[in-house]
Parts: structure tokens; sequence; C-alpha cells
């Protein structure tokens, strides 16, 4: 297996798919689409274009969806839920389809749509994905980091970090054996000076300081959580992820 780690969508490369693609928004989109599937929603369905969203969710019986939309950490006005994971609690999401839109993370799961296996991770759901890696042995995965705007993130390359870190300890691989790129070995750097304090790192990002000013703080102590949630979403229809 070799694994590769680009920072953000734009640096994906387009000419070529790998035979597993994760895109990794730690703060916050598949935080949120791990907990809304582990609470029991039927679905997740994700779009880079608001518009596109409100028109695809309206084929659907009000009781049946919920419509989450965020653009610059906040809330989308008309709709029902922001980004935060913890608004996905069971008696809200179960049986419903939770249909969502934020500024990066379900761009970075469009640009990787068309990968064979598409996968979405984050810290709390870590170890599923590792799992999952270790059972299937795909030749070349990607991780894909959501970042902002087209800039480099410390949540997302240190979920990146910490699934390689996994993936070594579960195959007895070296790192050398494992990465495919440079940042790769970055990323598990990354996740090794800070994975005893990762919640520090989060108050340190760019992100993390825009969420807190914008008053969410649960959030990111949720988001810092390794390992909580045995929870695989995997894309089941293009742009639709599904409990593994
Ligand atoms: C994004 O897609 O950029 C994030 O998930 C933003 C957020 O924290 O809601």
């Amino acid at each position: 297996m070799k694994l590769f780690v680009f920072h953000t969508p734009e640096l994906t490369p387009t000419a070529t798919v790998a035979d597993c693609a994760i895109a990794v928004d730690v703060l916050r989109a598949t935080s949120t689409i791990a907990t809304a599937l582990g609470a029991g929603a039927e679905a997740v369905q994700a779009f880079s274009d608001l518009d596109k969203l409100l028109e695809v969710s309206e084929t659907w019986a009000p009781d049946k969806r919920i419509r989450a939309g965020e653009r610059g950490g906040a809330q989308v006005e008309g709709f029902d839920f922001g980004n935060s994971p913890l608004a996905c609690t069971p008696d809200l999401v179960s049986g419903r389809r939770l249909f969502i839109s934020t500024t990066n993370g379900t761009r970075a799961l469009q640009c990787i749509e068309a990968a064979p296996v598409v996968l979405a991770a984050a810290l709390i759901n870590r170890r599923a994905v590792v799992q999952h890696l270790v059972q299937h042995k795909p030749a070349t995965v990607w991780i894909v980091g959501s970042g902002w705007e087209g800039s480099f993130s410390l949540e997302d390359t240190v979920c990146a970090g910490a699934i390689a870190h996994g993936l070594q300890a579960e195959l007895g691989c070296s790192l050398a054996d494992l990465a495919g790129n440079d940042e790769t070995i970055a990323a598990v750097s990354l996740y090794s000076q800070w994975r005893p304090n990762l919640l520090d790192l989060f108050y340190l990002a760019s992100h993390g300081q825009r969420l807190l000013k914008l008053g969410i703080i649960e959030d990111l102590k949720y988001c810092a959580q390794e390992d909580i949630l045995d929870v695989l979403p995997i894309q089941r229809e293009l742009g639709v992820l599904v409990k593994h």
C-alpha cells in the first residue's frame, strides 16, 4: 500500500484516481458526517453548491430531510443546521437524510468522488478508517485535506498523520514503505508531536481560531478526540455517503 497526502482539493491530481480516496475535514464536515451516520441518519448527501442542495433536497419529504449549510464557519440562513457535529443527535437525525454543503469539506469529497472507494475520515473515526484499509489493502490511497479556501490546514494534516501512524502500526511497515509523498512524512511528524495535545493544536490552527471567534468551542473539543466512533462513512453513489 502507498499512501499519498494532499493538503487541499486544489493540490490533488485530476488526471488519475487512487484505489481508495479519503476526504478529511476535521473542523468540521467529516466529523459531522461521521457523527450523523453514527446517530442513525439514513445517509449524508454532500454538495459544494447551496442552490443545488436546495433543489435536490426539495424532492424529499420535509420530515425525511435535514438541510445543513455552512459558510465561513457560520450556519447559512434558512438552513436547519449549520455544520456542528453536536447538532446531530439521534432524536433529530435518525432515519433522515442529511443534505450538507460546507465551505471546503464538501468540495474535498467532490474532488475524489470518481475513486472506486471514497471514505470520509476525521479523528473521531480514525480507527474505523485504518481498519478498513488494513482489511482491504488498496494499492494506492489518497488522503485529501479540505484546508481552507486552497490553503493548508493543521487539523486535516494531523488527522492524515494519525491515519498513517495507525496504518504503520497495524501493517508493521516502515514509513519509507508506506509513504507515497513527502506530505505523508510531514503529516506523521505533525501527529507525533501533537498527539498528546490535539486540542491545543486546534486552538492554534487558523480555522480553530475562526470557530473560537464565533463562540464555537465545544465542537473543537469534540472533534479533537480520537477513535470515539466506530463509523465508516463510505460513498454508495456519487455524493451520497452511508455507514459501512
Ligand atoms: C469547511 O467545510 O470548511 C468546514 O467544515 C467549516 C466548518 O467548520 O464548518
